[in-house]
């Protein structure tokens, strides 16, 4: 698996993610997409709101607004509960959260070798001295002090006045909105149980302890689903809400597969007892093998009817489903799907990482499902000197940036054009070279074809440049690029052309 630096840097020099107000010294776990990565994020985003929320026919969309009403956050339990414990350091300040300092590695000064400093791993004990950690695992000096609980939420004030009763909070989910707006859904759609709802937007977390890039950030994406379930029915003999649970198991699982994550780097997880949440009946989260070790990449949990419950009590509205077939209310059970989109676009990043040789060189390779390219399709002039090629590879990128992301690059040698775009995953180059406009000085025909190279296989055929548009969105709606190569009268082989 690449490392987190190596996938930093790529990051900063491409223009996938930057360091938020970098030019001020940047701002604490704040991070901020650039021109390739807002395309990236996009994709994901697009991709499962089109496969969750589009093509389902049990499934509606929701965007509910950040800043909400504070009674919902004391009626989720966020008020009095949405905390971790954190420790301070009295001598160099700096904040742990209490339950991941034994996971850190910590500094110490050995008295056993006339006080040499060590770097120990986590979890181990000095092997001079024997100590284990109780002092600041970062400065090796400072005590620290007891655990306190910091509440994560973001605190604000709704109007120009800033006083207990404008209290309002940055929301921590998204999931509260789905649920606050549950009857109005139901109402507006009509809908039968079961059904969900899908929502993405941002939330906001004051993390003790964020770090990693973009695994735990301050401020994040996430692509929620509240799937709404009758308690009272079965399916396949089994209480509705555990099929449910299963079947969105499946098919989150499925769906980072299909987008191209390599099934040896998933996993599941199912909460223990001392992990689940108290409203929790049971949650799984999909793991994926990050730089940093596995970690969760989404949680699915099944919230029984807790959020429904206590919003009705908290806001004296019924929220329930009528039943029509046993003429009785029921409060939905709830599945929910919670996926971070700033975390799953690490993973596909992460996922989409290769180091290859080429003829003896290193060839950097994102390799990306097509869908989520950030960018589809790279036109490049052979000679960027030839008016007739400049003008028909202008007209190409003109033609293919009605609906597609493309880029057009003439900055270097074709070679070099080639690993740029390998680097950052574009899976299609369309070069236009002399044969395409002929060379009427030596007596050349032009042939109207241009060269289309697959990033994964480097290998290139040549097809009319009327047909490039329908052949690049055949590959990109999964026709093999063998099929397409044959079609075309077969492949060249890399080594043939400049690739
Ligand atoms: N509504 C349920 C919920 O929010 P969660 O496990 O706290 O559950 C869901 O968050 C997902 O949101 C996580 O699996 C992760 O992908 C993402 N996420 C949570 N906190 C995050 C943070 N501080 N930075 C980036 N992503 C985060």
């Amino acid at each position: 698996m690449v490392s987190m630096d190596t996938l930093v840097s790529l990051c900063k020099r491409r223009g996938f993610v930057f360091q938020s107000s970098e030019i001020y010294g940047g701002t604490g776990s704040c991070w901020d997409y650039g021109p390739l990565g807002v395309e990236l994020k996009n994709n994901i985003k697009r991709v499962w709101w089109r496969d969750f929320v589009q093509r389902r026919p049990d499934m509606v969309g929701l965007d509910a607004s950040i800043l909400m009403h504070a009674m919902v956050w004391k009626a989720s339990g966020h008020v009095d509960h949405f905390t971790d414990p954190m420790v301070d350091c009295r001598e160099c300040r700096h904040r742990f959260r209490a339950d991941q300092i034994d996971e850190m590695p910590w500094v110490h000064y050995c008295p056993a070798t006339k006080g040499n400093k060590f770097t120990i791993p986590a979890g181990e004990v000095c092997t001079h001295c024997g100590a284990r950690r109780t002092l600041c695992p970062d400065c090796g000096k400072g005590e620290l002090t007891a655990p306190r609980q910091f509440n994560l939420m973001f605190k604000t004030f709704m109007g120009p006045v800033e006083e207990d009763a404008a209290v309002t909070y940055l929301r921590p989910e998204t999931a509260q909105g789905i649920f606050v707006n549950f009857d109005n859904v139901l109402q507006s759609t009509r809908r039968k149980l079961p059904f969900g709802i899908g929502q993405i937007g941002k939330a906001f977390r004051n993390e003790i302890t964020p770090g990693n890039f973009i695994f735990r950030t301050r401020e994040f994406e996430q692509m929620e689903i509240e799937y709404f379930v009758n308690p009272h029915d079965t399916v396949e003999g089994r209480p509705a809400d555990e099929h449910w649970h299963d079947r969105w198991i499946e098919d989150c699982l499925a769906w980072f597969k299909r987008y191209g994550i390599q099934e040896e780097n998933l996993r599941l997880h199912e909460h223990g007892p001392d992990e689940l949440a108290h409203y929790a009946k049971r949650t799984a989260d999909v793991q994926f093998r990050f730089p940093i070790g596995w970690s969760e990449l989404m949680g699915i949990a099944n919230r029984t009817d807790f959020d429904l419950k206590q919003h009705a009590k908290w806001s004296g509205k019924a929220l329930t489903y009528f039943d029509e077939e046993r003429k009785e209310h029921v409060v939905p059970f709830v599945i929910e799907p919670s996926a971070g989109v700033d975390r799953a676009l690490l993973a596909f990043l992460a996922d989409a990482y290769r180091e290859e040789e080429v003829r003896g060189e290193k060839r950097v390779v994102l390799r990306f499902h097509p869908e989520l390219a950030p960018v589809s399709v790279a036109i490049l002039p052979l000679l960027k000197k030839r008016d007739d090629i400049v003008r028909t590879a202008h007209a190409l990128r003109d033609e293919l940036a009605r609906d597609l992301t493309v880029v057009y690059d003439d900055t270097a040698a074709i070679g070099r054009l080639y690993r740029r775009q390998d680097e950052v995953g574009t899976p299609y180059c369309v070069t236009v070279d002399v044969q395409t406009v002929g060379a009427s000085d030596k007596g050349e025909a032009a042939d109207g074809k241009v060269t289309i190279r697959d990033r994964d296989s480097m290998e290139q055929v040549r097809v009319p440049a009327a047909r490039v548009r329908a052949v690049i969105g055949e590959l990109l709606g999964g026709r093999p690029w063998a099929d397409v190569a044959a079609a075309a009268g077969g492949a060249e082989a890399p080594a043939t052309r400049a690739s």
